[in-house]
């Protein structure tokens, strides 16, 4: 039986302990459990601003990890040369504002195509394998082929806050998805729409010979969803097994998530 490759993204580990600027939780701990609980991949995220991975933690992953890695970086020269150092299994690029609280939307693989198709070569110069983190529309599938990725990532963000603002408490909130204060059967709409703009995505991308991964905003009640979806064949989550473990541990997390993402 395939089974649907899970990337454990660890960042929030580090998030916390940066909130306190001390060692502890300890990101190798979370590796070590995570690797030894179901992840399949560790997706970790080494930013402009290093609000949470550092340079010293990307590198001991690299170097301890028993399963690959895939390293989330912007299309910036400093941290596609480190990358490029590192050899990470894979690289996923990603558009980063400083000012944003967490990846808002996908790569815009038009208005940067000479950026990115210059940091796909140089990683490939390299051999590492990479990943557009896009949105899910037909034609970014078309330009990230071109542009020469081996995968896509589908943002499902969209799709996270539509399926929360119906499905949760979330816009009786501090963190109600404003532009999503919509009537209930407008949601219901929205929400359909954005699946269905995901599973033509990853059909598409998958007929021209991209491999098709998703992730942002996917949790324990959503991620039946993408299960639906043959074509992806991995899925990176991050905030929801963090925030789970808070109560759990990371392994029963991590074992619990594995479950609902058994194929
Ligand atoms: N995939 C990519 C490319 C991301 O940037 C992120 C967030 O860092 C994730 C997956 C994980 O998202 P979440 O933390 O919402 O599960």
């Amino acid at each position: 039986m395939s089974k649907m490759r899970l990337g454990v993204n660890i960042d929030h580990v580090a998030v916390l302990r940066e909130a306190r600027r001390v060692n502890d939780p300890d990101i190798m701990q979370a590796l070590y459990v995570a690797c030894s609980n179901g992840a399949d991949q560790i997706t970790i995220h080494l930013r402009e601003d290093r609000r949470h991975i550092q340079d010293i933690d990307a590198k001991n992953i690299m170097r301890a990890s028993s399963v690959p890695v895939n390293l989330e970086c912007a299309i910036d020269r400093d941290i596609l040369n480190i990358v490029c150092n590192l050899k990470p299994h894979r690289a996923t690029l990603v558009p980063e504002k400083r000012e944003e609280v967490t990846t808002e939307g996908g790569l815009d693989v038009f208005t940067y195509e000479e950026r990115i198709s210059y940091a796909i070569e140089q990683l490939h110069d390299s051999i590492i394998p990479v990943s557009l983190f896009v949105d899910p529309t037909i034609e970014a599938m078309n330009q990230s082929k071109e542009l020469g990725a081996e995968m896509v990532e589908l943002h499902t963000g969209t799709f996270a806050n539509l399926f929360n603002m119906l499905n949760s408490s979330l816009p009786y909130s501090n963190h109600s998805v404003k532009e999503f204060e919509l009537p209930r059967y407008e949601l219901s709409d929205r929400l359909e729409k954005s699946l269905e703009n995901i599973k033509n995505s990853a059909k598409h991308a998958n007929s021209i010979g991209l491999e098709v991964a998703a992730g942002h905003g996917l949790n324990y009640h959503n991620v039946h969803e993408m299960m639906k979806i043959e074509e992806i064949i991995e899925l990176n989550i991050g905030q929801s097994i963090i925030a789970r473990s808070v109560f759990t541990g990371l392994a029963e997390a991590i074992k619990e998530m594995r479950r609902l993402t058994a194929k």
